[in-house]
């Protein structure tokens, strides 16, 4: 391992963070409840768009209590924007887990805290670190890019043999850390790598730990981490189906419960497969997803939308049912309805789908 000055590094990082230490909501107290909400909602998500998520949160659901004893469908409906909705149903279980096996009470271990539902060795490390005061080290990926400059670490950070060099480094700073400090240095840390060390253009001129910082003595800070070059992300047309009834209402149809975008609403769509037309796409996907047979007319618009692991074209196209009943098949939707164009802000759905319910209304503003 490196030979930095750990103890000198710590107490620089803990001064800087002592006068740089930007105020945010979940800072306000050492509540694990808070603590562990605003640590899943960081995952994945920049802190300006976390922070009124917080607070509405907070405001729905003031104790873990309040958060078990919410509809799923609530909790989504309030994490809508924020992506990755997996985060919400495991939030959700970890609530309900913590409720009835813990009086109410979050566990009190990093260790124990890992059982939770949603929580790994990361968050369990931030909340018993911030929360408890256990010297517990993190590694996301700020503080991932921190340290593998400070100690010039030129192997592909993605690799797990890495992955696991940076923890042992993470932890090797603990013992440097004064007692009941561990929370502030972890944040420290991570707050260095979002605003001082920053992927591309690091402000080394204003790092606290510039004199230790092996990268930056051999001027390769802005080539750290090494990250090996992934697969291009695959992209694909989905086809989905606008379809108004006699009362002008509108199909929406609810995703199964596990997976991508799981206990969302959607129009009724399809992914479509090569050489199919548009038209065909829809009329295959929603024969077998809902058992009704449609004929599709013109594309109405085309949303594009990125996930972490693939791209997706969204052609919506209208369409009309010329026999049968929306009806759930197959295990794609739990749940189809018929609703009112008023009445959509009260479901959850995905960004992509927000994007076609932004256009519906403003062309509705339009015609009246
Ligand atoms: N990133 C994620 N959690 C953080 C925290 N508590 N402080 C600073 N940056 C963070």
């Amino acid at each position: 391992m490196s030979d930095l000055n750990r103890a000198a590094i710590v107490a620089a990082l803990l001064d800087w963070f002592g006068e740089a230490a930007v105020s945010l909501p979940w800072r306000d107290s050492s509540d694990p409840y808070r603590v562990w909400l605003s640590e899943i909602m960081l995952q994945q998500t920049q802190v300006t768009t976390v922070i009124p998520y917080f607070q509405r949160f907070l405001d729905a659901y003031p104790t873990v209590q309040a958060l078990a004893a919410a509809p799923l469908e609530d909790v989504l409906k309030r994490w809508e924007g924020l992506g990755y909705y997996s985060r919400a149903r495991h939030m959700h279980r970890a609530a309900q887990q913590v409720a009835a096996h813990y009086g109410g009470v979050f566990p009190r271990t990093a260790r124990e805290l890992q059982t939770l539902p949603g929580v790994g060795r990361y968050t369990a490390n931030a909340i018993a670190s911030m929360a408890y005061g256990e010297h517990v080290p993190v590694l996301d990926g700020n503080v991932m890019r921190v340290l593998s400059r400070l100690a010039d670490v030129a192997e592909d950070v993605t690799a797990a043999r890495t992955q696991r060099r940076l923890w042992e480094l993470a932890e090797s700073f603990m013992e440097h850390v004064p007692p009941g400090r561990a929370g502030s240095f972890n944040q420290a840390a991570m707050e260095l790598g979002r605003e001082v060390c920053k992927p591309r253009r690091p402000l080394c001129a204003e790092c606290p730990v510039r004199a230790h910082c092996l990268a930056r003595q051999r001027g390769v800070q802005e080539q750290r981490p090494v990250k090996a070059r992934r697969a291009p992300t695959p992209h694909h047309d989905y086809a989905a189906a606008l379809i108004e009834d006699r009362a002008g209402r509108i199909l929406i149809a609810r995703r199964r419960a596990d997976g991508l975008l799981g206990g969302l609403w959607e129009f009724p769509a399809g992914r479509c497969e090569p050489g199919e037309t548009l038209p065909e796409c829809l009329a295959r996907a929603l024969h077998d997803k809902l058992a009704v047979k449609i004929v599709a007319g013109d594309e109405r618009l085309v949303v594009k939308h990125a996930f972490s692991h693939f791209r997706l074209t969204l052609h919506v196209l209208d369409a009309r049912i010329v026999s049968g009943a929306p009806a759930p098949q197959g295990d794609a939707y739990t749940d189809a309805r018929w609703v009112g164009p008023g009445e959509l802000e009260q479901y959850a759905f995905g960004r992509a789908d927000r994007k076609v319910i932004e256009h519906l209304s403003d062309f509705a503003r339009r015609l009246f």
